[in-house]
């Protein structure tokens, strides 16, 4: 598994404000769709394309186009919702499917409450986006699931991100080259409630609460 941590000063400002607990719902979404945009472009770096061959109005070129099939963005309900389209502006060709999951609040443990995606993933570049990478729970059953489905490579994008989630799934996915997160941030910890601090909250509540 590899992991990435943006390095950006765009991005570590619309973080701040991100994180700012006096930022509202209508500007916290606006700015999750911004760092969205901002970390799909290093996350969709593993895109396959293909050679192509067009004319523009002066002349034949060889460019490329995305080789089929079509990626796969799979937001994590609820919160990977607000991230969805942010994702679709940058891969608007993309299939969509969800994952619907929440965390026990008692135990911290992931359970999954719904599921649409394509029944086969076979060979399918699969993005999986949820803001917050906590215990990494959540994360790592949705990953063993796509891949269980034939995900050829699981990219996962986070806004905020606890080392000791990356560390659960560095354990899970150890050798596993197909898995990528990519986070804007990573912060200190997880407090005593299973909130990574000094993480930005309870996303879901922030967007849509
Ligand atoms: C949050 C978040 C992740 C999960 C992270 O969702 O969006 O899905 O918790 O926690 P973990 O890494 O410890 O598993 P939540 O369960 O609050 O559901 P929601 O998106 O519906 O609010």
């Amino acid at each position: 598994m590899e992991l990435r941590v943006a390095d950006h000063p765009l991005i570590a400002h619309k973080l701040t404000v991100l994180r700012d607990e006096r930022t509202d719902s209508a500007r916290f979404r606006q700015l999750t769709d911004e760092l969205v945009m901002l970390l799909a472009y290093e996350a969709t770096r593993c895109v396959r394309v293909k050679d192509t061959r067009i004319t523009t109005p002066v002349g034949p070129i060889t460019g490329v186009a995305m080789s089929a099939p079509r990626p796969v963005v799979v937001p994590i309900l609820r919160a990977g919702l607000g991230m969805l389209e942010g994702m679709m502006k940058i891969l608007p060709t993309a299939e969509v499917g969800f994952l619907g999951m929440i965390r026990d609040e008692e135990t911290l443990e992931a359970h999954a409450y719904a599921e649409r995606l394509p029944a086969d993933l076979t060979g399918r570049q699969v993005f999986v986006i949820d803001p917050m990478l906590a215990t990494g729970g959540t994360l790592a059953m949705a990953i063993e699931f796509l891949l269980a489905r034939g995900a050829s490579e699981v990219t996962a994008v986070c806004l905020v991100s606890a080392p000791e989630g990356v560390e659960h799934l560095r354990a899970q996915f150890d050798g596993r080259a197909e898995v990528t997160v990519h986070t804007a941030a990573l912060d200190e910890r997880l407090n005593e409630n299973g909130y990574i601090v000094p993480g930005l909250g309870d996303a879901g509540d922030r967007l849509y609460g």
